[in-house]
């Protein structure tokens, strides 16, 4: 990750005007991998340059694969088969990438040559059991350090038999992690889910050809299938455009539309919460960009009242509930939080992050186990210093919260926002957000 980096941000707004969003980081990382064991060239459009996708794509390189970057968000990936990937002697790092390190553990598992997997600081603190374990049941050899975390030492030369797994938490990235090996196993891979996870893994697999059949809750994955290179278009990251929709939903007098944003079902449960709390959304222009639903979203300021978030759409909305509590703190009344303990082992504990943060500001939250109760302060909340524990959605969450501050926010430790939204900080002031860096 780059140097240290503190902002500040102040009372701003209203947010105006039209805007695009970075590429989508979970398609990007999947584009860079499948794309590198298929056979033939492809053309991957709206490659999110983020730092976690572009550790993807360099591992992907020190494994073997040519892959040329013509332009910003364009790359030639030169596939070499499913058997061409070639060790690395040096370990490979997977920076804050949990997507990146779990996803390649299924690809790597499968090899005829050993592969060392590391990360960053709050990598190395994330559990991998949940991939591992699968990994292992199809004969994958996997060692960790204690605690199964990382680094992962993957010994390649163990031939992979099929499972039927059901992943005992909601998580796409176990769920891939189990697919991509099934490409290496014998038999049929089938992954059952009680709460459907996003289905990019599958998309993209039936995009490069391989046989697959899926519908929410369940995927069946046929061996000895076969990779042919394509065109990928990468959608606009709804998780990126989450900051944004909630900075023109909190800000009075906004008014701001997000171009082509990826609307995959299993993404966009924080527009069913928000418009839930009375939010003015509007999903405009519906179209499809290379089988993945995309929109153009309208959000207008609109008064927001607490609401119990349903626990079916939470598995939806993993990535946005430091938005969704930003959003609670600014509604009347109460919103609850429940059934999901998950956001405890993402980049930071984003509960305790989030309610540490909220409460510097004087909004009350009581944590739980697996949620919280954010009581909202529809007038506006306190300035204070936040550290974003280096977990880059807590620090886009807080910087768009300071718009409603009485005072200025600081904001400690944001450099991990170049992992998924680089450019925020200029694209938020462009649409009339207050945000400096502090030197
Ligand atoms: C992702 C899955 C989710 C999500 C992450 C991206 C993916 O993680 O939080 O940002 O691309 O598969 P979990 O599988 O841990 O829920």
């Amino acid at each position: 990750m780059s140097a240290r980096l503190d902002w500040t941000a102040r009372a701003a707004g209203p947010v105006h005007g039209e805007s695009g969003v970075p590429g989508d980081k979970s398609v990007s990382h999947r584009a860079v991998m499948l794309a590198g064991i298929a056979e033939g060239i492809s053309h991957v459009h709206g490659f999110l340059e983020g730092e976690d996708t572009r550790a993807t794509a360099s591992i992907m390189q020190r494994l073997g694969v040519r892959i040329d970057a013509p332009a910003p968000g364009e790359r030639i990936v030169h596939g070499v088969g499913m058997h061409g990937l070639r060790g690395s002697p040096a370990p490979l790092d997977c920076g804050n990438a949990g997507t990146g390190m779990r996803l390649l553990a299924g690809l790597l598992a499968g090899q005829a040559f050993d592969s060392t997997l590391i990360g960053d600081a709050s990598l190395s603190r994330r559990p991998m059991g949940r991939v591992c374990d699968p990994l292992r049941s199809m004969g994958a050899r996997i060692e960790t350090a204690p605690g199964a975390l990382p680094p992962l030492h993957l010994h390649g030369g163990h031939s992979l038999h099929a499972v039927d797994y059901a992943p005992p938490m909601a998580s796409a990235q176990v769920k891939s992690a189990v697919l991509l090996a099934g490409l290496y196993a014998k038999g049929t891979t089938v992954v059952r889910e009680v709460h459907p996870t996003r289905d990019y893994t599958e998309r993209m697999l039936e995009a490069f050809g391989w046989p697959v059949r899926y519908a929410p809750g369940q995927v069946e994955l046929a061996p000895g299938g076969h990779l042919q290179a394509c065109e990928i278009e990468v959608p606009g990251d709804f998780s990126s455009a989450s900051f944004l929709v909630l900075a023109a939903c909190i800000v009075p007098g906004s008014d701001l539309v997000l171009r082509g944003v990826g609307l995959n079902p299993r993404r966009t449960g924080l527009i069913e919460v928000l418009t839930l709390m009375g939010a003015d959304i509007r999903i405009e222009h519906r179209r499809q960009m290379a089988g993945e639903p995309i929109a153009d979203l309208g959000i207008r300021h609109a008064p927001l009242r607490g609401v119990d978030v349903p626990e079916c759409h939470v598995s939806d909305m993993i990535d946005e509930f430091p938005a969704l509590f930003i959003a609670a703190a600014a509604a009347e009344g109460t919103t609850r939080v429940r059934g999901a303990a998950e956001l405890r082992v993402k980049e930071s504990d984003r509960i305790a992050a989030m309610a540490g943060g909220l409460r510097a500001m004087g909004v009350e939250v009581h944590e739980t186990p697996d949620g919280a109760d954010i009581t909202g302060r529809p007038g506006g909340w306190s300035g204070a210093t936040i550290d974003s524990r280096a977990d880059h959605r807590i620090a886009m969450s807080f910087a768009v919260a300071a718009s409603r501050a009485s005072a200025p926010v600081h904001i400690l430790d944001c450099a991990a926002v170049d992992t998924s939204f680089p450019g925020f900080a200029d694209l938020v002031n462009g649409l009339g957000l207050k945000l400096s860096r502090d030197d």
